[in-house]
């Protein structure tokens, strides 16, 4: 039966079914713009079957499916099922339903390349069945629910147009971009300074270290242990004269002991998480006994975000909230009981039961984390990383792909994994490179850092008892395939920012799946060891122990490029993927750094491949690289190249934007 009423609310977005309840994915009202148009094609039906509302979207065969945010295996989803519903998975497997984070949204890319996004609009347990026909199913006794279909010629601008739907993600001080170096736990402060010395005395480029749950005093959230971190705003300082920054750890769990200030703030202020008999909830995480905050109370969140006041004044520069699907010891699925009661805000649809709030908790805990630390340092970009999230929750946080295993297979999943979240809005993420669980060999461990030097968050990761998984713990040449990667990694940094920044304002995807190149060609629709970063630079990757990249090449010519070593045509390392640059692209490159504040007068190479007519072009996004968040001083650089007198490339640039960046020397490689 399909709905009586579709809404059109912008262009090409349709609205069915539209119910009471406040979407917490949307970032605002959409308001109906009328009837539907009557080229809207894709009509979603409603039906009520066994007590479960089920909305159906049929599409035409050879339709290929992607999206759902964050799920294991390959990247194209036809006949897969997921269910919305965060979930700690440690060490997840290819049959994992349930991640620690829900986007109940589809992308379908149709047969001619056309594509739909398919957004069921709630927050709460959903079944998605991804067949020709796309069956999502509420629970049984949970409401109808909205279904958004936006329909579009391109999958590129269906995933921008959720983006206009869900928001996207603040642009993160340049140093997020950096390599990222994290164990759970580097267990000491003097630990953590040999650790950064290392980076520097072996010159591997890296901007962050990060302070796993042992920093803290017995696991009490915001306080520090007096015994290994004695002096945390020291080591801030260590860090930052070294040019690191630090991020360190705040979960929900707070532990239940009156004598800890924020727990017994917490209680006085009435801001935990209630039983279903309207006692103060308990639920055991590392510290033992915990309260939960409830973060869907506006005057809870603004307790959480004053907390960072004083939290920051140690010198911490990015905030990593964990377990916050939320997660729990005290049962083998490590869920909370559904039947919590949540003091809800009416606009997020008022006081009820854990399982209606249960999938927005951790991006609304994100939420007041990035609100607290903007608060405090408003003239500086938060930056939050947050495991547990929801569709739209990139507006607060990047993410990560969770507890990853030391396997060749956790490898290859590291690219669709991405992918696919880059699909679902989330363009910031990227696996604990190495494997969190585990220990890697040192043919998997250059081969993680190749790749994941190359996707949006490059942060290497392991676990307590786990063999050391820094990059220089696998042997010499393991370390000069990492350094190699890195340099890579920041060598592209201009680029990168380039593509943070289009993200952040059009909502595109930085690793973007090959066919975006051309979706109308199905050999491209399931490609899993290859990927675009934007649309000029081919990353073609190995990701299995033997062979080589399978993948196809994306249509146009594509010329093979190395960008650091000695070589400019060949790879620099056998365990490094393949780079190749698009005919007609320019790609702007900084000098190698070994971290991103190095030099910011360093050159910038302009690696122009002409095509078959001898043009190119390309853009760069240039700011401060930080700075209150709202329109940074900026500029925005187009470079063309087109054939010359002399027949080399002559090259013209235009800049818009009001930022003169300390420019060195420009040079131009052409390929
Ligand atoms: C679980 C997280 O997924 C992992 O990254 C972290 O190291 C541990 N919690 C300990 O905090």
């Amino acid at each position: 039966m399909p709905s009586p009423q579709p809404e059109f609310i912008a262009p090409g977005i349709a609205r069915f079914n539209p119910q009471p309840e406040p979407s917490l994915a949307l970032e605002r009202h959409w308001p109906s713009l009328g009837p539907l148009p009557a080229s809207f094609r894709t009509i979603p039906a409603f039906s009520h079957e066994d007590g479960r509302h089920v909305a159906r979207v049929a599409l035409p065969p050879g339709t290929s499916l992607y999206g759902t945010g964050e799920v294991p295996g390959p990247l194209l989803r036809n006949s897969r099922r997921i269910v919305t519903w965060n979930s700690d998975r440690w060490c997840y497997g290819d049959t994992d339903v349930s991640l620690y984070q829900s986007h109940p949204w589809v992308l379908a890319v149709l047969p001619g390349g056309r594509a739909v996004g398919i957004l069921a609009d709630t927050a709460r347990r959903l079944t998605i069945a991804l067949d020709e026909t796309i069956e999502i199913a509420a629970n049984p006794g949970d409401p109808s629910f909205t279904v958004c279909i936006v329909e579009r010629d391109h999958p590129a601008a269906v995933v921008t147009a959720l983006a206009d739907l869900t928001g996207r993600m603040p642009l993160p001080p340049l140093w997020a971009l950096g390599y990222q170096q994290c164990r759970w736990s580097y267990e000491t402060e003097e630990r953590v300074k040999v650790v950064a010395d290392q980076f520097r005395a072996r010159h591997i480029p890296c901007d962050v270290i990060w302070m796993d749950i042992d920093y803290m005093d017995g696991y009490r959230c915001f306080t520090f242990s007096p015994q290994h971190f004695p002096d945390p705003r020291g080591l801030s300082d260590y860090l930052h004269r070294r040019n690191f920054r630090g991020v360190w750890m705040i979960d929900p769990g707070l532990k239940e002991d009156p004598e800890y200030r924020v727990y017994a703030a917490g209680r006085d202020g009435g801001h935990f998480v209630l039983d279903e008999a309207g006692r103060e909830y308990h639920g055991r995480v590392w510290p033992g006994s915990c309260a939960f905050p409830d973060f869907t109370r506006a005057e809870t969140r603004r307790w959480w975000a004053g907390l960072y006041t004083e939290f920051l004044e140690a010198g911490i520069d990015g905030v990593w909230n964990d377990m916050n699907e939320p997660s729990v010891e005290d049962n083998h699925q490590k869920q909370v009981p559904e039947t919590l009661h949540h003091r809800a805000d009416p606009e997020l649809g008022g006081p009820g039961p854990h399982s209606k709030y249960h999938n927005v908790y951790g991006m609304l805990m994100a939420r007041a984390t990035r609100d607290g630390i903007a608060a405090a340092r408003p003239r500086r970009r938060p930056f939050v990383l947050t495991r547990a999230n929801f569709l739209g929750g990139q507006r607060y946080a990047a993410t990560w792909t969770g507890d990853n295993r030391s396997t060749w297979e956790h490898l290859a999943w590291s690219i669709p994994m991405v992918l696919n979240l880059g699909l679902s809005g989330q363009p910031f993420s990227g696996p604990d490179i190495g494997g969190f669980a585990g220990d890697a060999t040192p043919a998997l461990f250059a081969r993680w850092m190749g790749i994941g030097s190359l996707l949006p968050f490059a942060r290497g990761h392991s676990i307590k008892d786990s063999a050391p998984h820094e990059p220089w713990s696998f042997g010499p040449d393991c370390e000069r395939a990492c350094r190699l990667a890195l340099e890579r990694r920041y060598r592209l940094l201009p680029y990168l920012y380039t593509l943070f920044h289009e993200a952040s304002t059009t909502g595109m995807p930085i690793a973007r799946p090959l066919f975006f190149a051309d979706p109308a060609d199905p050999v491209l629709r399931s490609a899993d060891d290859s990927f675009l970063l934007g649309q000029n630079l081919l990353v073609r990757a190995r990701v299995a122990e033997e062979g080589s990249c399978r993948a196809p090449y994306p249509p146009g010519l594509w010329k093979p490029v190395e960008i650091v070593g000695d070589s400019t045509t060949t790879t620099a390392h056998p365990d490094l993927p393949d780079l190749c640059i698009r005919a007609g692209a320019i790609i702007p490159l900084g000098p190698i750094r070994r971290h991103v504040g190095e030099s910011p007068d360093g050159p910038l190479t302009l690696m122009v491949c002409p095509d078959a007519r001898g043009n190119a072009a390309g853009t760069l996004y240039e700011d401060p690289g930080d700075g209150p968040p709202d329109a940074p001083a900026h500029r925005l650089t187009t470079f063309t190249a087109s054939p010359g007198p002399d027949g080399r490339p002559a090259i013209s640039a235009i800049h818009t934007g009001d930022y003169t960046p300390p420019r060195g020397h420009v040079g131009v490689v052409i390929v």
